[in-house]
C-alpha cells in the first residue's frame, strides 16, 4: 500500500487561541516528525492563524472544519476558502455528519465546496457515513454510496486522487461505540471498490480515514486493516498525550476475542 496514513484531529467547538497554540506546541514535541505519516488538527476558525503559526516548522498540518461554498460576497457570518488558506490551513473538513444534521448540508452543497476546495488548492476531507437508524434499517451501503457518489460528482480522475475520504459511522461519533475493525473494514472496501468503478486507478490513491470514538486503545487494531489509511478523530484529539499515542499507532491486528 503507497498511501501514507493521514492523523487527523477535529477538535469541533473547542479550545481558545492560547489553548489551541499550546495543544499545537505539545503534540509537535510528543510525535516528532515521521516520515512515515502525516498529522493534521482542525482548530475552529479564531485559532486557524494562530495554530498555523504555531505549526511552523513542525510536521504538524492545520485544516479549516468548514468553508462556504463561494469565494466572497454578502454571506454574514461565513468564511470563504480563500480566507482559511490565508489563515495557513491546507486542508478542510467538508460534509460532517454534524453539519449535515444540525445545519441542512446536502450532498449538492457539499459537492459544491469539495469542487471549490480543490480550485483553491485545499485538500478537501470529504465525510460519509450512516445514521444507527440508516444501519438497522440495512442502508449502510446505499447512504455511503450516495454521499460518496454525490459528495465526488463532476470530478476528474486526478481531482479525485487529492480528496480524502473520511468514513464516519453517525452512531460512533462522541459515544464511545467505536465500529469494529472488521464492520468499519467492510464499509472502507466498499468504498475503495466504488472509487475505482467511478474514477479507475485513482481510487488506489485516495485516502479513507476512519472516524467515530478513535482511541489510543483502538487505532492499532482499526490501522491494521487495509482500507483503512488514517483517522478523524473527535474527542481524544483534544488532549497531547492521547492524540499523540494514536498518530503514533502501530498496526496490528486486533486479539481474537
Ligand atoms: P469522536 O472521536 O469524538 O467520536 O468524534 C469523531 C468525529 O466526529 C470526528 O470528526
Amino acid at each position: 500500500m503507497s498511501r501514507k496514513p493521514l492523523m487527523a484531529g477535529n477538535w469541533k467547538m473547542h479550545k481558545t487561541i492560547a489553548e489551541s497554540v499550546d495543544l499545537v506546541k505539545k503534540l509537535a514535541a510528543l510525535t516528532g516528525a515521521p516520515a512515515d505519516r502525516e498529522i493534521l488538527v482542525c482548530p475552529p476558525f479564531t485559532a486557524l492563524a494562530a495554530a498555523a503559526q504555531a505549526a511552523k516548522g513542525t510536521a504538524v498540518q492545520v485544516g479549516a472544519q468548514n468553508m462556504n461554498d463561494n469565494l466572497q460576497g454578502a454571506f454574514t457570518g461565513e468564511v470563504a476558502p480563500g480566507m482559511v488558506k490565508d489563515a495557513g490551513a491546507t486542508h478542510v473538513v467538508i460534509g460532517h455528519s454534524e453539519r449535515r444534521q444540525f445545519y441542512g448540508e446536502t450532498d449538492a452543497l457539499v459537492n459544491k465546496k469539495v469542487r471549490l476546495a480543490l480550485e483553491q488548492g485545499l485538500t478537501p476531507i470529504l465525510c460519509v457515513g450512516e445514521t444507527l437508524a440508516e444501519r438497522e434499517a440495512g442502508k449502510t451501503f446505499t447512504v455511503v454510496e450516495r454521499h460518496v457518489t454525490e459528495g465526488l460528482k463532476a470530478l476528474s480522475a486526478a481531482d479525485v486522487a487529492r480528496v480524502v475520504i473520511a468514513y464516519e459511522p453517525v452512531w460512533a461519533i462522541g459515544t464511545g461505540k467505536t465500529a469494529t475493525p472488521d464492520q468499519a473494514q467492510e464499509v472502507h472496501g466498499f468504498i475503495r471498490r466504488k472509487l475505482e468503478a467511478l474514477f479507475g486507478n485513482a481510487a488506489e490513491k485516495v485516502r479513507v480515514l476512519y472516524g467515530g470514538s478513535v482511541k489510543p486503545d483502538n487505532v492499532d487494531a482499526l490501522m491494521a486493516q487495509p482500507d483503512i489509511d488514517g483517522g478523524l478523530v473527535g474527542g481524544a484529539s483534544l488532549k497531547a498525550d492521547d492524540f499523540a499515542r494514536i498518530v503514533l499507532f502501530q498496526a496490528v491486528a486486533a486479539p481474537a476475542k
